[in-house]
This record gives structure tokens, sequence and C-alpha cells, in this order.
């Protein structure tokens, strides 16, 4: 009983510390959607890995995947179809050999597909890392088979030699741009754009240092263009900065762009780009001090406005350990143009004989303004191509690549903040709720396999939900939406997943429908269901600004459920929370229930133990949620509870209340506690996980160091579980009260903690105040 009792004490742990995380740096799903077959079509192929390469060819109706050794072409309306695949494994000897560089011949010397391209006659343009030794090929798809031509080239330059190392690609008027790595090594980085006009970037620091290549995105700039501008490929990377005055290497955030016309010089910078130029980027997140990296970028464009008008998302993740945070930012097109068209140049001044500083430029800017593309204003002058462009002006453009000006996000704050799983990749939908208005919503994939679907309303960051795809955790490798299909597809090394954008029927009654603020759903009256707004012309209530539930009607009572219980015997009442900014609480008999030592308040209902004559009665399982506007409080149950009294029924039971053969017993209850272990030990696992609870292993703190250490020392001998079974004696009820003053007081003092150092027990008696 004794143990019981501290662990119903623990049940409440979470609810406490829920509350916590309300804290403005960072925002909780709403609701969790564990792992479940229905909730995606799946692909994967026994023996078969890393599924993260993919083409959506929307002309074929099909997704291309590229895996390891494999490509496969699946319906893309269900992509558990296979269509056709087709093989490409190295052989023998190119395994050998790479084994024989040292590579891993089982994880390295594999032939990881990397780039999926569309040629402009339909085939497919294909690269491998191949052993160590990238190749590329032509496939095409005809009469439901995949054929890979045989007509080779060297993917130098193209595709990565290391499987690990990130690059970005993309085809445009069938040229391959490409941001790899250049030999065995990794060492000499180059965005190159293939033959026939094949050019790339000097092999400077001052160009490209030690950079990981994120995505690549072009841009039609050309198009209606006034002043005869060109056409061009924007790359997003972070690299380590040259331009940092600091002791520690920094790595910071890049956008840099070329030209689709360019050409090179004549004499300077010859097969180079002319027209490189890069820029650092910022997403900045509260509390960290170094920048946090660029893992992945989607472009967002009104097909009905002008180019001028798209944006980019882009997550992003701490380069140090010391954070746990993740966020997204999204980038104007034209803040990002405008850097480059006008902004002020870097240029690098030495200070000492081996220091160099860089500064902004404030001198002479030669005309045609180095990095600019050949517009009208060129050609004028004679200048048709960049083999016209005068040396001073290419020469100003090989020293001077990086601009003087950081481009900050949109509303200059992240757009989404969250604490836990690290955010790898990114799709936007646009979509227009009951009210007219258009909104931004971000499919963010997380290394933990979940999908956050999640909303900025007005600076408010809102995750709708939060949906976990895999059966066991593993990264997101790659993110793809179909505008035909409406669907998204991810990939991870186990397999690849579709899922619609949408599941509304995740909500069953209004309230939780209108609460979820999903500009995808509202609530049909008349059908009483939560639907996708696409589906139907009806008028549904919605509210995603918000979270306005008064239209909702009463559902009208629901039917009580009977329980009957021996007396002595457990009981277990069920009461799912409906979603995870809600608390639920119990009323007897229209009361509130009175907690004594025989209940254990679950995360999803209630447990009474040894039951007694006096536990009889009428139970509400009752939940209140608080939006924007309002509280909200439904009924999630309704129990009617009769206690058997002693000598009803069969007699011979009445001396012997625990019996064995049924009902509750001892076994039962053993089973109870088991369960309830298992519940804990999970709990205050992912208590630790979340950062909650110390532990010595893993410090989840922003400030490190530290706090880690105070941590440590009040964990390393369990007093932590002591710390926590102290309050046992407390009624519950009491408990739960001061649980959310007690937490932000808690949250306090650990903040003090890590400003001040104060000794570790100063921690722990706080925490055995509850
Ligand atoms: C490929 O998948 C395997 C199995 O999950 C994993 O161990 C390996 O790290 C993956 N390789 C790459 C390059 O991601
Ligand atoms: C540039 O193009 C114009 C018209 O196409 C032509 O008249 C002119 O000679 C060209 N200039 C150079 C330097 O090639
Ligand atoms: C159950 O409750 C009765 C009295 O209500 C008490 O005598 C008995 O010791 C309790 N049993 C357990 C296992 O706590
Ligand atoms: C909520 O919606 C109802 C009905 O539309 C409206 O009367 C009420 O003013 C709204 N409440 C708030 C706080 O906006
Ligand atoms: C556990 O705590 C006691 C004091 O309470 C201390 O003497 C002992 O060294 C600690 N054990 C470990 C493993 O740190």
């Amino acid at each position: 009983m004794h143990l019981l009792l501290s662990l119903g004490v623990f049940w409440l742990l979470p609810l406490a510390l829920t509350l916590e995380e309300d804290s403005p740096v960072d925002c909780f799903p709403r609701r969790t959607v564990l792992y479940h077959r229905d909730n995606a079509y799946l692909f994967y192929e026994e023996g078969v890995y890393n599924y993260s390469t993919m083409l959506l060819r929307e002309d074929l109706g099909l997704l291309m995947l590229g895996a390891r050794e494999a490509v496969y072409a699946l319906d893309l309306n269900d992509i558990s179809k296979k269509q056709a695949s087709v093989k490409w494994e190295v052989t023998e000897q190119q395994q050998n050999e790479c084994k024989n560089k040292g590579k891993d011949p089982k994880l390295e010397c594999k032939n990881y597909i990397r780039i999926l391209h569309k040629m402009e006659d339909g085939r497919m343009y294909v690269c491998g890392t191949n052993a160590f030794d990238p190749e590329c090929d032509y496939m095409s798809y005809m009469d439901g088979k995949l054929t890979l031509e045989k007509n080779t080239d060297d993917g130098k330059g193209r595709c990565p030699f290391d499987p690990f190392q990130r690059h970005a690609s993309i085809m445009v008027d069938n040229d391959l741009y490409s941001a790899t790595s250049m030999n065995f090594l990794g060492s000499e980085p180059v965005l190159m754009r293939s033959p026939p006009q094949s050019i790339r970037t000097e092999f400077k620091s001052s160009w490209l240092n030690e950079p990981a290549f994120v995505s690549m995105i072009h841009m039609p700039e050309s198009d209606k263009s006034p002043t005869g501008d060109d056409d061009k490929v924007y790359l997003f990377f972070s690299e380590t900065a040259v331009e940092c005055d600091c002791y520690n290497k920094l790595v910071v955030n890049r956008v840099a762009r070329v030209c689709k016309g360019d050409l090179g010089g004549e004499r300077t910078l010859q097969k180079k780009w002319t027209s490189f130029l890069k820029a650092r980027l910022d997403c900045p997140v509260l509390e960290s001090q170094l920048p946090f990296l660029i893992q992945d970028t989607y472009r967002w464009c009104d097909p009905q406005r002008p180019w001028q008008d798209c944006l980019f998302y882009a997550v992003f993740t701490p380069q140090s350990d010391t954070s746990d945070l993740s966020a997204v930012c999204a980038y104007n097109m034209l803040d990002i143009a405008r850097v480059f068209s006008e902004g002020k140049y870097k240029a690098p001044v030495h200070v000492e004989t081996s220091f160099v500083k860089w500064v902004m430029y404030s001198g002479d800017v030669p005309v045609p303004r180095p990095g600019a593309c050949i517009d009208n204003d060129a050609r004028k002058e004679g200048i048709n191509q960049t083999l016209d462009l005068p040396d001073r002006t290419l020469q100003f453009i090989r020293d001077k690549p990086l601009m003087d000006q950081v481009i900050e996000p949109k509303g200059e704050e992240p757009l989404l903040v969250r604490r836990g799983a690290k955010f790898t990749r990114i799709i936007v939908n646009q979509v227009q709720a009951a009210d007219g208005k258009m909104y931004d919503v971000m499919f963010v994939g997380t290394e933990d396999g979940t999908i956050l679907k999640a909303v900025n309303y007005d600076k408010e960051m809102f995750i709708i939900e939060e949906v976990h795809l895999f059966k066991s955790p593993e990264p997101i490798k790659i993110l793809q939406f179909s505008q035909k299909t409406g669907w998204l597809y991810a990939g991870s090394d186990s397999g690849a997943v579709q899922i619609p954008l949408a599941t509304c029927r995740r909500s069953s009654s209004c309230m939780d429908c209108v609460l979820a603020r999903d500009p995808y759903c509202g609530w049909d009256k008349d059908a009483g269901k939560c639907t996708d707004l696409s589906s139907t012309q009806k008028e549904l209530i919605q509210s995603v600004k918000d979270g306005n539930a008064s239209l909702c009607q009463d559902t009208g009572p629901i039917k009580p459920l009977e329980e009957s219980i021996w007396p002595g015997g457990n009981l277990k009442l069920d009461c799912p929370k409906p979603s995870n900014l809600a608390t639920t609480s119990w009323e007897r008999d229209n009361r509130p229930l009175t907690l004594s030592s025989r209940h254990e308040l679950l995360q999803d209902g209630l447990l009474i133990l040894n039951a007694s004559l006096a536990d009889a009665g009428l139970y509400h399982c009752v939940s209140i949620e608080r939006s924007k506007t309002d509280e909200y409080t439904s009924t999630v149950a309704m129990y009617d509870v009769t206690v058997m009294p002693p000598g009803s029924g069969k007699g011979d039971r009445t001396s012997f209340p625990e019996a064995q053969r049924d009902g509750p017993s001892v076994a039962g209850l053993q089973a109870v506690v088991a369960l309830l272990t298992i519940c804990l030990v999970g709990l205050v696992g992912w208590n630790c996980y979340k950062g909650h609870l110390p532990v010595p292993w893993k410090n989840r703190n922003k400030n490190g160091g530290q706090s880690q250490e105070n941590h440590e020392q009040g964990d390393l001998n369990g007093s932590r579980i002591q710390q926590d079974t102290r309050p046992e004696n407390k009624p519950l009820v009491s408990a739960v009260n001061s649980g959310s003053s007690n937490n932000n007081h808690n949250s306090e003092e650990a903040a003090d903690a890590e400003n001040v150092n104060q000794p570790s027990l100063q921690y722990i008696d706080d925490e055995s105040e509850i």
C-alpha cells in the first residue's frame, strides 16, 4: 500500500510538469497520435534501407523513391502499391576497392541513391554514392518497367562520395546544379553546374568554408522582369564563418545564389561563377547565443502572385548540445533578393600580417555591380554575357562574395519553437479556413519519426498535433508534398509513408474539433462529425484564431456506464484526456471527489483501491481545456458505481472479499502494481527525457555545465526517488492544486540554480515542498 501510495504521487508529476511547458519560448502539441498501422500508407522492402530520396512524378502518377541500392516507382495515390523497381548494386570489386580505402563495407561501401531528377524528355537522372565512387545514370519508366540505361556519367561533384555527407541538387532546364564535395575525403566543397556549360565555385574559404549543404531552389526571376533580370538558383547551407572575430569555430547559416545564365569570366574566373554571392541567414532563438543551424527549407509560393512574394520556410537546430530546442523561421523572398541586389559587401582587411578581419566595404563598387546577373543595363553597355564582364567587376566578386547584411526572418522571430526531438524536415501548405483567411500550416518532421502539424496564429505558436509515423523512433529523412494528390510523403531509414494533411475524424466531439484549431477541419452540426472543410459546402463550426467553442451545443446527458465492485476490490474508471492541453477532474454525486489514499489518479482514469461501501455513487470525469477565449468544460465519462454489500448475491464470497477466483484479487492487485511500476518507469524516463527530472548522463539544460553538476549530485544514489516520494502523507488533492504554483516556483529555482550555482540540496528541498 505504501508503494502504491507513492506511485500515486508520481502520477501527479506530469500534470504539474506540463504546466511548466506553457513558457512562451516553446510550444507543446495539443494532441499526440501514437503509432498505428492505419495512420499512414507504408512502403518498405525487406532488407532494403535508407529511403531518403524522392521525386514526385505527378505526370505519371508515381512517387520515385530512392533507397540503398534500389529505386522504386510507387503509386502516388497509395505508396504501398509498388509499380516497378530497379536495383543498382555495387559490384564486389567496387566494394573491395572501397573497403581497401578504409571504409565500412557493410555500411559505406554501398550505393546510396542521392539524386533523382526529371529530365525534359521525361527520363530521369539518377546518381548514387556507389561505394565511395559516385556515378550517375539515366533512368526511364516505360510499360510499367523502370530501366537504368547504363549510360553512366562520373558522379564526382554531382553526388557525394560519403553517404553521410549532406548535399543539395536541382535540375533546371536539363542542367544539373549540385552542391557537394568533389573528392574522396569530402574536403573539397563545390557548387557546380554540370556540362555542357560546366561551371563551378572557386576553391577558396571565402567562397565555401567546410559547408553542410541543405537545399537548392530555382526562382524564375526573369519572368516579366522590367530590368531584364535572369533566373537564379539559391543554395541554403551552413558553414564555418570566415568573418567571425572569434577564438572558436563559429558555424553560421548562409543563402547563396548564382545566375542561371552565368558562363564564367573570360580571363578572371574562367569556368567559375561570376554571380556567386552569399549572405548570412539568422533565426534568432531567444535563449541561444550560438546561431541555430539550418536543416531543411521549403519554398512556398502563391501561384497567383509574383515570385517576390514567395516565402522560404526553414527548420533550425542548435549547434551545441546544450539546448534541445528546434525552430522554424520564414524569410521573404524579397528581403533575400534585396540584400543581394542592393546590399553592401563585406571585405577582408589585413589587421596584422596573419590576421584577417571582415568589415563592411564602403569604397567604390564597380559597374556592372559585382555578382549581378546580366540585365538590360549591362546589355546597353554591350555586355551580353558574363564572358564580357570587365576584370574589375570579376576581381571584386572573386574576393568579396559575402554580403554585409544579415537576412532576418519575417517578423524577426521564429514561427515555431519546440523543445524535444530535433526538427529535420519541413513542408508548408496553405489552406483557407472557414473565416475566409489563408493560413500557412507547417508540417515538421523530427528525429523521433513524428510529424508536427503547427500554425502560427498572429504570433501565437500552436501545434495542432504530433503524429508518430513509425513503430520505433527514427529520423524523418525526407518530406515531400504533392499538390496534385494532396498527400504528404515521408521517408526514413526503414520505410516511406504517405499521410493526409488532415484527419478530422480524430475529433469525435464538437468541442474537440473546434479546440483543435485545425484550419482543415470543422464541426458539421447536422452530421455530428468533424469534417474536412474541402469536402463539404456546408457551414461548419470552426474558430482557428481564438479556439472559441461557444457555438458547440451541449451534447446532452451521456448515459452513465454501470460498474459494480466487491468491498476490498479494485476498480479502474477510464477517462482518456481529450487533449494534452486539458486537465481532468472527478466528481462524485455532483461534488468534487475527495481523493483519499485509496484513490489513484491516472493519466487516463481513476483507480479505486480496496473499495468500501462509501465508494458507491455517480462518478463524472470532467475535462477542462483553456483556449484563448474561454475555459471549456465537458464531461468525458460517467459511471454509476455500485458496491455489492456484504451478504448480497453469493454469500460465500462475503467472508472472502479478496477471493482469488474472480473479481479483484491479490493477483489483480499485483498486476496493478506491476503495471503502475512499468508506467512509472516509463514516466520517469519520459520526464528525464523531457528534461523535467535531472539525469546524470544526459543534460538537457540550456546552460549546461554547472547545473548539470548540481543535478548529478542530487541524483547519483537515488535521492531523486526520495524527493518525489516524500510528500506521500499529504492529501492528493492539495498536491494537485499546489502543483502549478509550486512548479513555477521550481522552474524559477532551477533558473536561479543555473545562475547562482546553488548547491544541489537546495533543489531537492524545493522539490520536496510539493
Ligand atoms: C541506412 O540505414 C541503416 C539502417 O537503419 C542505418 O544504420 C544507416 O545509418 C543508414 N545510412 C545512412 C547513410 O543514413
Ligand atoms: C550584344 O548583342 C547585341 C544584339 O544582340 C549586338 O548588337 C552586340 O554586338 C553584342 N555585343 C557584344 C559585345 O557581343
Ligand atoms: C482495506 O480496507 C479495510 C477497511 O476499510 C482495512 O481494514 C484493510 O486493511 C484494507 N486492506 C488493505 C490491503 O489495505
Ligand atoms: C465566441 O463566439 C460567440 C458566438 O460566435 C460570440 O458571441 C462570442 O463573443 C465569442 N467569444 C469571444 C470571447 O470572442
Ligand atoms: C549517497 O548519499 C550519501 C549521503 O546521503 C553519500 O554519503 C553517498 O556517497 C552517496 N552515494 C553515492 C553513490 O554517491
